[in-house]
């Protein structure tokens, strides 16, 4: 369980103090599959980043399996990090090592053997149904396919937590549900839970249990997915799902 009280997180900046995230309070369950929402410059991506501490938070704990994390540092906060994989918009991967090498990667630097490491890889490569690809680098790969290396990366550790930042978003309508349909799989599978944020209703409305909307640093509304998005209480919260009605308009 995740769970993030009274959190603020204040940036400086060249013109003074500028607070991106005021008193959140969010509690996430072991296998969630967790929905963050919001306006473009709401805290989203600072909100995801305090939760393994590549932001620090200014006040407030980021408390996981009921241990308080904000102060760890050193081999601790290293430790953590193991325990939670990342995803991101631009897939990230690492040019110029093969798709086996960019999944081996986070085992090469924990020191696992290079036997173990090859056994991992193989089981990760094919749990994301990129087993034929291994020995291709990045640039040979779509969007998608670059993705699903990103998420193999993401579970090599055997992580219980995976954080996705934008996902889909640089991906087409297709791809992006045999992604979600991945993240799914992985979540109900080895029961990871999953905190996604996305700018896209859609993929809320498809994998996500539940879902929290930030607005201009401060969450407006949380709840269960099906709930919030038949009875939204906030106007931000109807305006955000307008897109999604115009979706479902266009399908049917
Ligand atoms: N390192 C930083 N220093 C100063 N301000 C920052 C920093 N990072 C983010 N901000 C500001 O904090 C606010 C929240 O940024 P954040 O990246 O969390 O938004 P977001 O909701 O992820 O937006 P987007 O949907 O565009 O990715 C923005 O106004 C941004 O300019
Ligand atoms: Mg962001």
């Amino acid at each position: 369980m995740i769970e993030i009280k009274n959190l603020s997180k204040i940036y400086n900046t060249n013109y003074g103090e500028f607070k991106a995230l005021e008193d959140i309070n969010i509690t996430i369950n072991d296998g969630d599959i967790f929905g963050i929402i919001g306006m473009s410059g709401a805290g989203k991506s600072t909100l995801l980043r305090c939760i393994n501490l590549l932001e620090k938070p200014s006040s407030g704990h980021v408390v996981i399996d009921g241990q308080d994390i904000t102060g760890f540092a050193g081999s601790q906060l290293l430790q953590l990090r193991r325990n939670i994989g990342m995803v991101f918009q631009r897939f990230n991967l690492l040019m110029q090592r093969t798709v086996k090498d960019n999944v081996a990667f986070p085992l090469e630097i924990c020191g696992v053997p290079k036997a173990d490491r090859d056994k991992r890889v193989a089981e990760l490569l094919e749990l994301v149904g990129l087993a034929d690809k291994a020995n291709n680098y990045p640039v040979q790969l779509s969007g998608g396919q670059q993705q699903r290396v990103a998420i193999a990366r993401a579970l090599a550790n055997n992580p219980g937590i995976i954080l996705c930042d934008e996902p889909t978003s640089a991906l087409d309508s297709l791809t992006t549900s045999s992604l979600l349909q991945l993240l799914k799989e992985i979540n109900e599978k080895l029961g990871v839970t999953i905190v996604i944020i996305t700018h896209e209703m859609s993929v809320v409305n498809k994998i996500c249990n539940r879902v929290a909307v930030i607005n201009d640093a401060r969450i407006i509304e949380q709840g269960v997915t099906k709930e919030v998005f038949s009875n939204p209480q906030h106007e931000m919260t109807k305006l955000l799902l307008s897109d999604l009605i115009v979706v479902k308009g266009g399908e049917n």
